[in-house]
């Protein structure tokens, strides 16, 4: 028998007032038909953040799910690649039997959007809660088009053409110190990881509003500015987006599939009681160069 593509009757809820909607009646598992995607589709780029409860995904699922959003990026550090399946980069406190650390044990502990320091960063990331521990372990994300629509209008001409520099070395060096597992970078990857130079008012590809660009993981230095004052401004950006009126607290159920815009959203991982596990594979989709 052939497959066949029925549409499935998809609810939308928001899930706060200023950011994220969960998708009620999915099940991606199942090949999507196109006004299902649509549909999809639709919504993640109206809720910035988008949940999926419950999708027993097997990881070549959770790619194809992902794929339909864009070609996927494979992440640099190779040895948190699923096996077999490298489009999937593991994010854990789950240990191989030699004691090697299977993931990302400490990913996102800071305001960030993945990737801004790469020329076409990521336009989201599609995360798969495998193990969730009974407590801890929330997502924090904060609307970026809130960010920059409340800055002072002298704060919004004063940022309207500046650029910021952007770097995984500058602040995986910096964060290395606090962690015992997530290793070093070798030569060979250090090479591939170059600074980027992005606007800091970003207009979204796809909306059209206009979104605030820095973040405080990996946004180092404001161009063209005297270091002291770029710093200043930055830590301020920073310190407004943040406020919790901007955002929304994502609670994690086994099987939770998260999809954010990483366009118009940051994200920040919370900690937990490494006594559980939190086993968690993310895909991430391709994306144009900020402008
Ligand atoms: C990520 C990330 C946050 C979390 O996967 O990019 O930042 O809560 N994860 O695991
Ligand atoms: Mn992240």
């Amino acid at each position: 028998m052939t497959a066949v593509l029925t549409k499935q009757t998809l609810t939308i809820r928001p899930l706060s007032d200023v950011m994220g909607a969960e998708v009620i009646g999915a099940d991606l598992a199942r090949p999507l038909d196109d006004a299902t995607f649509r549909t999809i589709h639709h919504a993640f780029i109206d809720a910035g953040v988008l949940v999926l409860r419950d999708q027993r995904l097997t990881p070549e699922q959770h790619v194809a799910f992902s794929k339909r959003f864009g070609p996927l990026s494979i992440h640099i550090k190779d040895e948190f690649l699923y096996p077999g399946v490298p489009e999937i980069l593991i994010l854990s406190n789950r240990k191989h039997p030699d004691g090697r650390p299977m993931g990302f044990e400490d990913a996102g502990r800071y305001w960030h959007s993945d990737m801004s320091y790469v020329e076409e960063p990521p336009l989201g990331s599609l995360l798969h809660g495998v193990e969730i521990p009974p407590a801890g372990g929330d997502t924090l994300f904060c609307n970026m088009y809130l960010a920059y629509e409340t800055l002072p209008a002298a704060t919004k001409a004063r940022i309207a053409n500046l650029r910021a520099r952007h770097s995984f070395v500058a602040s995986f060096e910096g964060k290395t110190k606090a962690s015992a597992t997530r290793g070093t970078l070798t030569e060979e990857q250090k090479r591939k990881l170059t600074d980027a130079i992005h606007p800091v008012v970003r207009t979204h590809p796809e909306t059209g509003r206009k979104a605030l660009y820095v973040n405080p993981g990996f946004t180092f230095k404001m161009e063209g500015m005297a270091e002291a004052e770029g710093q200043v401004l930055l830590e301020e950006l920073f310190a407004h987006a943040t406020q919790e009126r901007f955002q929304y607290r994502h609670r994690w159920k086994p099987f939770d599939l998260v999809f954010w815009d990483n366009r118009c959203a940051m994200h920040h991982a919370t900690t937990y009681d490494t006594h559980y596990i939190r086993h968690m594979q993310r895909t991430t989709v391709k994306g144009d160069r900020p402008v």
